[in-house]
């Protein structure tokens, strides 16, 4: 007998996702991805712990460094970090990662097992947020290895489309803690409830609503901005009840945030390209690609403006992109800004 008082776990969540899986496929799920995505859960639980307490402990502030970005590392980044690596290397099931806080790629070498998945992580999104207690998050793809089983994994693992991903989600840290994911079959969120430590089911088969309400970007940046990134900025904010006019604007920057809100409400973020380099801020591997797979399993879109951000073959692992994501129609709408630039 269903006991509905427990509400879905995490874990019984991807068993019965696998177990569609199986019916569909004829392959019987062998519960290794279960077992990661519940390590990331458990990765994200003592972040969000650590996060809810910052103020107490001796963690908000800067580490004293700066990361392979050139920026300033926080310290609960490099906890963050820390703890994500640990707990993944030590899973048996990830070959190589990657990290926003690491210049190399982290080999799973000997005493661990190298496993038969590839991780992208930004550990901590949003970290200019931390010391004034506003959303953060981490950010995190999952590719399944190309290599031999067993054998040290390779960069090559990494820098692959998005497309091509198993899964990918984030894990936002606001005024509850939720992990969000999809490996392909709709994006299903869960809320963290710290009473017993497990993640429940609380938004099923998310899909970003039909109207784009809101639009959200760093206007402080406009002057750096070509000029059909302007002209589309104008006419979403233009007065006016067309699908694209009079929308309102939100931008919290914390990217998982501002995406997150997108996600439930509707909505498009950008953080578009630099007129004089035609190069973007956000990183493709770990933050551009994970949320564009998020975003198309929700019936949403990214794009650089030029291209499809899932089509896109990294060329190297902290690579930068123009991100524009969120409903499908405010973002093609924004690649044909562009494409009539070019064209005049
Ligand atoms: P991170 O904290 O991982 O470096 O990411 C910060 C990113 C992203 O979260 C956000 O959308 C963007 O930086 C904000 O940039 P601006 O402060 O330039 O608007
Ligand atoms: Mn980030
Ligand atoms: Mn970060």
């Amino acid at each position: 007998m269903e006991n509905s008082q427990i509400g879905t776990t995490l874990t019984h969540h991807v068993l019965l996702q696998q177990r569609q899986h199986a019916k569909r496929t004829g392959e019987q799920p062998a519960g290794d991805f279960s077992e990661l995505l519940n390590q990331i859960a458990v990765a994200g639980k003592i972040i969000s712990a650590e996060v809810n307490m910052a103020g107490l402990a001796d963690i908000l502030g800067v580490a004293g460094r700066t990361n392979v970005q050139g920026e300033e590392v926080m310290k609960l980044d490099d906890f963050a970090n820390n703890t994500i690596v640990e707990i993944l290397r030590r899973s048996g099931h990830v070959c190589i990662m990657t990290s926003e806080e690491v210049d190399d790629p982290i080999e799973v070498r000997e005493p661990h097992f190298p496993g038969k998945y590839a991780i992208a992580f930004d550990p901590l999104d949003g970290s200019s947020n931390i010391d004034v207690n506003v959303s953060i998050g981490t950010i995190f793809s999952i590719h399944r290895r190309r290599g031999e089983y067993g054998s040290p994994g390779s960069e090559a693992d990494l820098l692959r489309p998005g497309a091509e991903l198993a899964a990918a989600g984030y894990v936002i840290y606001g005024s509850s803690t939720m992990l969000v994911y999809t490996t392909g079959h709709g994006v299903h969120g869960f809320t963290l409830d710290p009473s017993v430590g497990e993640f429940l089911l609380s938004h099923e088969n998310i899909r970003i609503p039909e109207k784009c309400g809101t639009y959200s970007t760093n206007e402080g940046n406009s002057s750096t901005w070509t000029a059909s990134t302007r002209h589309y900025v104008d006419a979403v904010k233009s007065p006016g009840d067309g699908p694209l006019e009079g929308m309102r604007s939100r931008y919290i920057g914390s990217l998982v945030a501002d995406f997150h809100r997108n996600l439930i409400k509707g909505g498009v973020f950008l953080y578009p390209a630099d007129a004089a380099t035609g190069k973007g801020k956000l990183r493709l591997l770990y933050e551009a690609a994970p949320l564009a797979f998020v975003a198309k399993h929700a019936g949403g879109y990214a794009s650089t403006g030029y291209e499809s951000i899932l089509d896109m073959k990294p060329s190297e692992l902290h690579q930068r992109v123009p991100l524009i994501i969120g409903n499908r129609d405010a973002v093609e709408a924004y690649e044909r800004s562009v494409a009539d630039e070019k064209s005049t």
